[in-house]
């Protein structure tokens, strides 16, 4: 069964067919990362208008790669939320559409869900539940226990700021651009952890939830207190990003141990979203596991950060089974709300 997959919830639009909810036959992406660095973040209007341009190119750019024509493409899904309105409109309208003149059943998948079936892409063998997942991205960060395909229970998320989030926004303090991950771990790497005392919020014990807001705020104390008789330099950098790094591996991989214990029936534990990019996160989590547990993470680099063909692979297993659930010639309406399983 061949899914095409549609994802435009923030700033990258990106459609993918994915066969079977695991092999990718194409996945193109185009990101704007280069636009909304100049802003140190995403402009909503900005990425709808781009989202505009890039759609119709980027569908046919992946349909050709694929070596699909419509026949070939038994469904479509595409992200439904959360996300920016004005983002994933384009998405959905573009569904809709298809859906209506190429008589495509339509399957709605939550931008979450699509993250968590990032560890399904290019993994053929069976992946065992239940399963504990951690989902680190921009936008949202949560804790979630998987009892089935897309039988999702949310043991805990963030409160405030999510991971990726918190790395944006220190990038942003120390001027180093966005997105704020990729260049944070870059300088990290030239920075001894161990300057600073920076604070790791637990909450209190037992807590799955997570808060990152603190953290970034005592980020921009230590800056604002060395700012006062030094000029930003790249050494106060690397060691400031190399402890905020770790402080935010630490809560991470911490609460992902607490859940694994109290959950000790889990056949497999899964690290999905942007921040599962992140080598330090996935080498401390992989400490802390000692090989105790099958440890899963999105097979590329790619498959982190936003793409469609995650939304595929989700909509490949909402709609198999379901086939009379998802009609041709339905639209879809995008939403902010989490709450979509
Ligand atoms: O999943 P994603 O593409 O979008 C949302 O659904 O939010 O995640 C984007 C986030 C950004 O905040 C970015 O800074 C972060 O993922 N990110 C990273 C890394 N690569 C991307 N964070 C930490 N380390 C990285 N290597
Ligand atoms: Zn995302």
């Amino acid at each position: 069964m061949k899914i095409l997959g549609i994802e435009t919830s923030c700033d990258e639009t990106s459609c993918s067919v994915v066969e079977n909810g695991w092999k990718v036959l194409s996945n193109v992406i185009a990101s704007q990362v280069n636009i909304h660095e100049k802003t140190g973040g995403v402009v909503p209007e900005v990425a709808a208008r781009e989202h505009v341009l890039k759609i119709v190119p980027v569908l046919d750019e992946c349909m050709a790669l694929a070596n699909c024509k419509w026949h070939d493409i038994d469904a479509v899904a595409v992200t439904k939320g959360p996300g920016l309105v004005s983002s994933l409109i384009i998405g959905t309208e573009t569904a809709s559409v298809i859906s209506y003149v190429k008589e495509k059943p339509l399957v709605p998948v939550q931008h979450i869900a699509g993250h968590i079936y990032s560890n399904w892409l290019e993994v053929e063998e069976e992946i065992k539940f239940p399963i504990l997942i951690l989902t680190v991205s921009g936008g949202h960060n949560e804790l979630i226990l998987a009892l089935g395909h897309n039988k999702f229970k949310v043991l805990g998320e963030t409160l405030d700021d999510a991971a990726g989030e918190a790395f944006d926004k220190v990038a942003r303090i120390l001027g180093l651009g966005y997105p704020g991950g990729p260049v944070i771990s870059k300088i990290a790497e030239k920075g001894n952890k161990n300057i600073f005392d920076l604070p790791r919020s637990y909450l209190e014990k037992g807590s799955f939830d997570f808060s990152f807001s603190g953290l970034k705020t005592a980020v921009l104390n230590e800056v604002k207190e060395y700012i006062k008789n030094n000029k930003l330099d790249d050494q106060f950098k690397a060691d400031l990003a190399a402890d905020f790094q770790e402080a935010v591996c630490d809560v991470l991989s911490e609460k992902l141990i607490w859940a694994y214990e109290k959950f000790p029936e889990i056949k497999e534990i899964h690290l999905a979203g942007g921040v599962s990019a992140n080598l330090r996160l996935r080498e401390i989590i992989q400490k802390k596991l000692s090989g105790k547990i099958k440890f899963r993470f999105p097979k590329s680099l790619l498959y982190c950060t936003d793409n469609a063909a995650m939304v595929a692979s989700a909509g490949y297993y909402i709609f198999k089974g379901a086939e009379n659930k998802y009609l041709p010639g339905t639209n879809i309406v995008p939403t902010t709300s989490f709450e979509i399983w």
